[in-house]
C-alpha cells in the first residue's frame, strides 16, 4: 500500500494543473489514468495546435445549472495565468480570431510543458492503470480514500476526479467520474454532447446532402442565444463554428434559426437588389452572395424564383423572412463520437465553487469537464479546467 497526500483519477488538462498546484506546494501527488499516455485530449485539441484558452474569457462563455459557480476559479486563475507559463516555456503562439491562443507549432508543446512542470513540483504519474475500485473512510483519518488499481492499492487524504466527460471514447473518455459522484452521494445532471455537428433527416437531408463540402457565413440562433460564423454543409447534416456553438443550446424538437444574410437587413437588400438589377432572377442575384449552389437550392425548395421586378412587396417580405430566419429541421447531433465536449455533469450544488470539494464528503474533489460547466467553442473549455484544477490544487 503506497501513500500520497494527493490522488487525482485522470491526467487530461485539469487534473495535470492540479497536480502541478498541489506538487508545488510540498504536497505528495499521484496521478493514475487508464490511458496509455496523458493529456490525449490537448494533444488533439485545436486541429493539432491546442486552442489553450481565450482572452476574452467571462462567465458568461459557459453554460451551468448554476451559471455563477464558475466565477471564483476563473477569476482566481486567468488565461494571463497561464499565458504566462506558456511564455515561461518559450512556446510560441498567435491569436487566431476573438482571443482565441494557438501554439504556433503543436500542441504536444503543451503536454510537454505540463509534463516538466509536474516533473519539477514531484508528481508521479501513472499512465495504463485501471481504477477497480474506490474505497473511503477505510484507512486513517488523515488517509481516508483508498484507491485499488491494477498497478496496487494507493490510499490518500485528498481525492480529486478529474476523469473528464464522454466526448470521444476512443479517447480514453468514461463515464467513471459521474459512477464515482453517485457512489459518494453526489447529483449529476443529465449528460448529452455539446459542441458537436447536427444531423438532418428527411426532406431537409434530401435537400442538402449533395452540396457536402458548401461552408457560408451566418448566424444561427436557437433558445435566445445566437452565434455568428461559418456553417459548414456535410453529408449527414450541417457543421462549422456556428453549428457546433449553437449545438449547445438546442436539443431535439427545439427552433433553429439561420440568418444566411448576417448583418444585413434583408428586406433592404432585397429591394436593393430589385432596383438595381430587375431583369436578374433571384438565383443569380443571390448566388453572387451566398455559395452559388446553395442559391439555387434555395430557390429549388424555399424561394419562389423569379426575375427580381416581379417580386411585389408583401412577396419581398415573405422572402427576407426566410432569409433571415431560415428554419433548419435538426433531426439529432452526431453524438458523443464526434463531440467535443460533454454538458451537464456533476451537479455544482454539491460543490464548493471556491475550492471544489464536495460538500458531502470532505478531501473529495470535482475539476473540468466532468463537473457541470461547459465553455463555448474557443479555449473556453481549457480555460475551465487549468482555473478548477488551480483552485483544487491549491486547498487539495
Ligand atoms: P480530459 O478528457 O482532458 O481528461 C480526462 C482524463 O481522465 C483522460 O486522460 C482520461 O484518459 C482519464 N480517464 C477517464 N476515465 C478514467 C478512468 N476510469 N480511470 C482513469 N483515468 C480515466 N477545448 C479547448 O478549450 N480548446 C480546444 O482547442 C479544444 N479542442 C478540442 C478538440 C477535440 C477533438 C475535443 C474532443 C475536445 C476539445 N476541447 C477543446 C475540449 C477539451 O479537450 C476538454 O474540455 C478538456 O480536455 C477537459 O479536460 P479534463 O481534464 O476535464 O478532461
Amino acid at each position: 500500500m503506497q501513500h500520497y497526500d494527493v490522488i487525482i483519477i485522470g491526467g487530461g488538462a485539469a487534473g495535470l494543473m492540479c497536480a502541478i498546484t498541489a506538487g508545488q506546494r510540498g504536497r505528495r501527488v499521484l496521478v493514475v489514468d487508464h490511458a496509455n499516455r496523458v493529456g490525449k485530449k490537448i494533444l488533439m485539441s485545436g486541429g493539432g495546435r491546442c486552442n489553450f484558452t481565450n482572452t476574452g474569457t467571462t462567465p458568461a462563455n459557459y453554460l451551468s445549472a448554476n451559471r455563477h459557480f464558475c466565477k471564483s476559479a476563473l477569476a482566481r486563475y486567468t488565461p494571463w495565468h497561464f499565458i504566462e507559463m506558456v511564455e515561461r516555456h518559450r512556446i510560441a503562439y498567435h491569436e487566431k480570431e476573438l482571443g482565441q491562443l494557438f501554439c504556433d507549432e503543436s500542441s504536444k508543446l503543451i503536454v510537454k510543458m505540463l509534463l516538466d512542470e509536474c516533473a519539477a513540483a514531484g508528481v508521479r504519474i501513472e499512465t495504463g492503470c485501471s481504477i477497480e475500485r474506490v474505497l473511503h473512510g477505510e484507512g486513517t483519518a488523515d488517509a481516508p480514500f483508498r484507491v485499488h488499481t491494477t498497478r496496487g492499492v494507493f490510499v490518500a487524504g485528498s481525492l480529486v476526479v478529474a476523469s473528464g466527460g464522454l466526448s470521444i471514447p476512443s479517447m480514453g473518455a468514461s463515464g467513471f467520474g459521474y459512477e464515482l459522484a453517485r457512489q459518494f452521494g453526489h447529483e449529476v445532471l443529465p449528460t448529452r454532447a455539446g459542441l458537436v455537428p447536427l444531423t438532418l433527416s428527411g426532406k431537409h437531408q434530401e435537400r442538402l446532402a449533395d452540396l457536402s463540402g458548401v461552408a457560408l457565413p451566418v448566424t444561427a440562433t436557437s433558445n435566445g442565444q445566437s452565434f455568428s460564423n461559418f456553417m459548414l454543409v456535410t453529408h449527414r447534416g450541417v457543421s462549422g463554428p456556428a453549428i457546433l456553438q449553437i449545438s449547445s443550446y438546442w436539443q431535439p424538437g427545439d427552433d433553429l434559426r439561420i440568418d444566411l444574410l448576417p448583418g444585413q437587413d434583408a428586406l433592404d437588400t432585397l429591394q436593393g437588389w430589385q432596383h438595381e438589377r430587375p431583369a436578374a432572377e433571384l438565383k443569380t442575384v443571390l448566388g453572387d452572395t451566398l455559395p452559388k449552389r446553395f442559391a439555387q437550392r434555395l430557390c429549388e425548395h424555399w424561394l419562389p424564383n423569379r426575375p427580381m421586378k416581379q417580386y411585389n412587396l408583401p412577396e419581398l417580405r415573405h422572402m427576407a423572412e426566410v432569409l433571415q430566419a431560415w428554419p433548419l429541421v435538426a433531426s439529432g447531433t452526431e453524438g458523443y463520437r464526434t463531440a467535443e465536449v460533454t454538458l451537464g455533469g456533476v451537479n455544482t450544488d454539491g460543490l464548493s465553487s471556491t475550492t471544489m470539494q464536495s460538500r458531502h464528503v470532505a478531501g473529495l474533489y470535482f475539476i473540468g469537464e466532468v463537473v457541470d460547466v461547459t465553455g463555448w467553442l474557443g479555449g473556453y473549455n481549457f480555460q475551465w479546467a487549468w482555473a478548477s484544477g488551480h483552485a483544487a490544487g491549491e486547498v487539495a
